[in-house]
């Protein structure tokens, strides 16, 4: 059973905080469920930390849509929330289409966009329509270019600017909000005047909730961390130290070893081969015969190889 607005709801009513991962495939998304986490934002931030732009600009619904899908086949009860991309709602017809094929094809319990007033009609109509919206303010990285990349609301004008654009994003039917990048006193304050949750990253502790971008909580980019971030894991490091394990075992010989390899019947395989009129490799030393012959020894007429499978529906070697 999927986590619905209404537990999230009575979680923020009992005052207990909850997070919020962003994932963009099916095992993180197993990864996420296996943790806990109530909520999955397949996020736009996709087009960076997956596809490698240096915006979310280029992200498209269908993209979206690929992504969320994998994500919701990955997990049970976190609720997903997906992203609707730059400029696929400036119009309330557009928004639409987009919030449709993000549910309906993604497969999504949510969508998010980003804006305040200047978005609280299309919120409304999406809300009316039966779309639950999940609001951004503070830093919007679709409007990046627009409002530069640092923290928003710091003075007095941009703050009353936020707390009106949060107001209205409440009033038009959004169930929460996300707060980037904004001060940590001001956040605190909209978290008090709302009767939503408030979601924040870069925005201090006393927000609803915490939203965290998958890659950077793992530790998976060895770049600069960003400061409203912290590594809970350095899982780039370990799978560099765990890929060269790799390598260099594979240039041993050592890898794949006999518990990796799935046997047969060597004479009769030898039959069949000298029945062709080819010649047998197997005692011959040819090439790297430690890598192609470690299984021999003591295996031969042991019957036939088979392919079993990890539940997760891949084949794999049976002895
Ligand atoms: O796309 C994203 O990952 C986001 C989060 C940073 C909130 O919008």
């Amino acid at each position: 059973m999927r986590t619905t607005l209404r537990d999230i709801a009575r979680l923020h009513a009992e005052g207990r905080r909850f997070t919020m991962v962003t994932a963009y495939d099916y095992t993180s998304a197993r990864l996420a469920e296996r943790a806990g986490i109530p909520l999955i934002l397949v996020g736009d931030s996709l087009g960076m930390v997956v596809q490698g732009h240096d915006s979310t600009l280029p992200v498209t619904v269908d993209d979206i849509v690929y992504h969320a899908r994998s994500v919701v086949r990955g997990c049970e009860t976190p609720l997903v929330v997906g992203d609707l991309p730059f400029l696929t709602y400036a119009t309330t017809t557009e928004a639409i289409d987009a919030a449709r094929r993000v549910m309906a094809e993604g497969g999504c319990g949510s969508v998010k966009l980003e804006g305040g007033r200047a978005v609280a009609g299309t919120v409304r109509t999406l809300v009316d329509a039966g779309v639950p919206v999940m609001g951004h303010l503070g830093f919007t990285p679709q409007s990046q270019h627009a409002i530069g990349l640092r923290v928003q609301g710091r003075d007095a004008g941009a703050a009353r600017a936020l707390v009106l654009d949060a107001l209205a994003l409440q009033e038009a039917g959004a169930w929460a909000i996300v707060l980037e990048l904004v001060p940590a006193p001001l956040a605190r304050e909209v978290t008090a005047l709302l009767d939503i949750p408030t979601i924040g990253i870069g925005a201090g502790p006393h927000t609803s909730g915490e939203v965290q971008v998958w890659h950077d909580v793992l530790g998976l980019f060895d770049a600069h961390v960003p400061r409203h971030t912290r590594r809970f894991a350095t899982l780039g490091d370990d799978a560099v130290e765990a890929l060269r394990a790799l390598a260099s075992e594979v240039e041993a010989g050592t890898f794949p070893g006999p518990e990796n390899s799935a046997r047969m019947d060597e004479d009769a395989l030898a039959a069949e081969l000298a029945g062709l009129g080819l010649p047998v490799d197997g005692e011959s030393g040819g090439g790297n015969t430690a890598g192609k012959n470690g299984d021999r020894q003591g295996n031969a007429g042991t019957g036939g190889a088979g392919v079993g499978g990890d539940g997760a529906g891949r084949a794999e070697v049976e002895a």
